[in-house]
């Protein structure tokens, strides 16, 4: 398999594992709602924050989406306001990048390495990312030309040829000042953990939505049997619902056959279609025809007229266009996609209506909705490790509202300015509603979220533990190093037999667990710690400062003893 090289490539290739364990700490005054709603906003960089969360979330995670710095040599803004590069920030131990560090990763003209950098920041996060996800998980990875390649490249290496799910074009943009080639769309990078392991056929979970539009849609035609009537009545529904509809938030009509939308796709894209003349039935003039003609014969058209399918407007002035009935609708995840970029920004500001340019370029909730309804549902985590603005967790909230399933989201944003200003306060906005820029009020789409930022390292510049980490930080910490997985939620929370893993009982001594059985506050294992230990009828890995017990006593009682902190350290992933 052709893989990429470039400058700093050896030293980052093993950086993730390097990089030390920080415990998370929660910000009451900066969270929101619900505690208890599984949605988590962590501050930091994505680096230290990714690997604080492995012991919560390794294999758990559903899907990840993340729209990292492009590499254009302006995807930030500089404290003097203006647009500059990211800043290259990781501690790697390598004296090529030593040199890198803190220094703004500019345009080509002025740093050639640029791409070497991008590629040494974006290597250890996209291995770490990899371990989150669950079997049947997907990762999305927003780009642009830029990195387009060398992001293939490393997903390739990372996640296996093999698991390649697909590449969706945006067309996001219109260049009316087109140079060479005018480019007008973006790259989403689609891989799964194992693509053996996705369903054969994504379904988009706006068929919940579907299905419920299908049952107002009986109910109006029922209640209502007179077409003007029904339409005033479903229009005032439309109105007090349309922001839960989306993607049927276009679909302000219903007939006998039901709600619909109109389509313009009577028009022949590119070359010179059909020609014919439609008559208007009020004005009986022949309708305008699209610029190129129609897509359809006449006949195709004549069978659409038979069954009132046709929408015309108030006069022969405006093209016709057909009903597309929500009963119709059926979903697929297309590789083009097209969707005004526009739409990202003019939703933030109508969210800040305070401020002139609260985010630049954030991505339109329909956008990530899109990607979330056909990968996620029920209670799945969804990662998004370069927030931003919090466009993610929005589109988590609209579309639990939508489909009223309780998707949980983890959004890392590194910026202080960003996260505490832009992407928590959006969220609460949006969780408790808000005044729009025309004034009004939008009604909240409930749910809350915990803020956390990154405490202490786990071990102090000697290596030892903190004296300040509690017990049951350690115990996860111990438990993901050992298995390899987040602990499960404890039945009992203060003891030292902290978790069962494939019939392996782990145990921690630590903080005088035992309520200072001695020696040591009873953290070092001896024949009446033993005594004391939770029974378990199988083998037990006890961690502990130190053993006091013979080989034969501990082969016996089936007992792996790991000393603390050096076990921790040398066995951490
Ligand atoms: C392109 S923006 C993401 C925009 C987001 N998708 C939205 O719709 O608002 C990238 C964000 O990642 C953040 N970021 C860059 N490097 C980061 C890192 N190492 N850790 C965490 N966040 C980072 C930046 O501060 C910026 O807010």
């Amino acid at each position: 398999m052709p893989t990429l090289n470039w400058i700093g490539r050896k030293a980052v290739e093993n950086h993730h594992k390097q990089v030390p364990f920080h415990l998370l700490k929660e910000v009451p005054e900066l969270s929101v709602g619900d505690p208890g709603s599984g949605n988590l906003l962590v501050e930091g960089d994505n680096l230290l924050a990714l690997k604080a969360l492995l012991p919560y979330y390794a294999g758990q995670v559903k899907c990840i989406y993340i729209d990292p710095p492009y590499n254009t040599g302006a995807d930030e803004r500089g404290v003097d306001g203006k647009r500059a590069g990211w800043i290259y920030n990781d501690n790697v131990n390598s004296p090529e990048i030593r040199e890198w560090l803190n220094k703004v990763v500019g345009e080509e003209a002025e740093d050639l390495t640029r791409h070497d950098k991008w590629l040494c920041m974006m290597y250890p996060r996209l291995s770490l990312l990899w371990r989150f996800l669950r079997n049947d998980g997907v990762i999305f990875v927003s780009i642009d030309e830029v990195e387009h390649s060398s992001l293939r490249f490393l997903l390739d290496e990372i996640f296996g040829i093999a698991n390649r799910v697909g590449t969706i074009i945006w067309k996001n943009v219109t260049d009316n000042n087109p140079t060479n080639i005018a480019i007008e769309h973006e790259y989403i990078l689609c891989y799964a953990k194992n693509k053996q392991r996705l369903s054969k056929e994504w379904k988009s979970q706006h068929l919940a939505v579907k299905e419920n539009l299908l049952e107002i849609s009986d109910k109006f035609i029922r209640d209502y049997p007179e077409q003007e009537k029904r339409q005033t009545a479903y229009t005032k529904w439309f109105r007090d619902n349309k922001d839960y509809l989306w993607p049927f938030d276009r679909y302000k009509f219903i007939d006998d056959g039901g709600i619909y939308t109109g389509s313009q796709s009577v028009h022949n894209p590119g070359k010179e279609g059909y020609r014919y003349d439609i008559p208007h039935p009020r004005t009986g003039k022949p309708c305008m025809q699209p610029m190129m003609g129609y897509r359809f014969p006449q006949r195709t058209i004549d069978e659409l007229l038979a069954q009132n399918r046709v929408i015309f407007g108030e006069d022969e002035t405006k093209i016709i266009e057909l009903k597309v009935y929500v009963k119709d609708y059926r979903a697929k995840l297309s590789s083009l996609f097209e969707l005004d970029g526009r739409v990202g920004t003019n939703e933030i500001k109508d969210i800040f209506p305070e401020s002139k340019r609260p985010f630049d370029f954030p991505k339109p909730t329909e956008l990530i909705e899109e990607l979330l309804s056909f990968t996620t549902t029920a209670d799945d985590i969804i990662f998004d490790s370069f927030a931003g603005s919090g466009t993610t967790g929005h589109s988590v909230f609209k579309l639990n509202k939508a489909d009223n399933q309780r998707r949980r989201f983890v959004l890392i944003e590194m910026k202080p300015s960003i996260a505490r200003e832009i992407t928590a306060e959006r969220l609460r906005r949006v969780a408790e509603g808000y005044k729009n820029a025309k004034g009004e009020n939008v009604a909240g789409l409930d749910g809350g979220f915990r803020f956390a930022n990154l405490g202490e390292p786990l071990f102090d510049e000697r290596g030892n533990i903190r004296k300040t980490v509690r017990f049951a930080d350690l115990a996860r910490h111990v438990y993901f190093v050992e298995t390899g997985e987040p602990l499960p939620k404890q039945e009992k929370a203060n003891s030292p037999l902290i978790g069962i893993c494939n019939g392996v009982a782990v145990y921690l001594l630590y903080n005088g667990i035992l309520k200072d059985k001695t020696p040591d506050g009873g953290n070092v294992l001896t024949t009446n710690i033993i005594t004391h230990l939770p029974a378990h009828d199988g083998p037990k890995v006890i961690y502990g400062t130190a053993c006091r017990i013979g080989h034969e006593r501990l082969r016996r009682e089936k007992i792996i003893f790991k000393q603390l902190p050096y076990k921790l350290r040398v066995d951490a992933l």
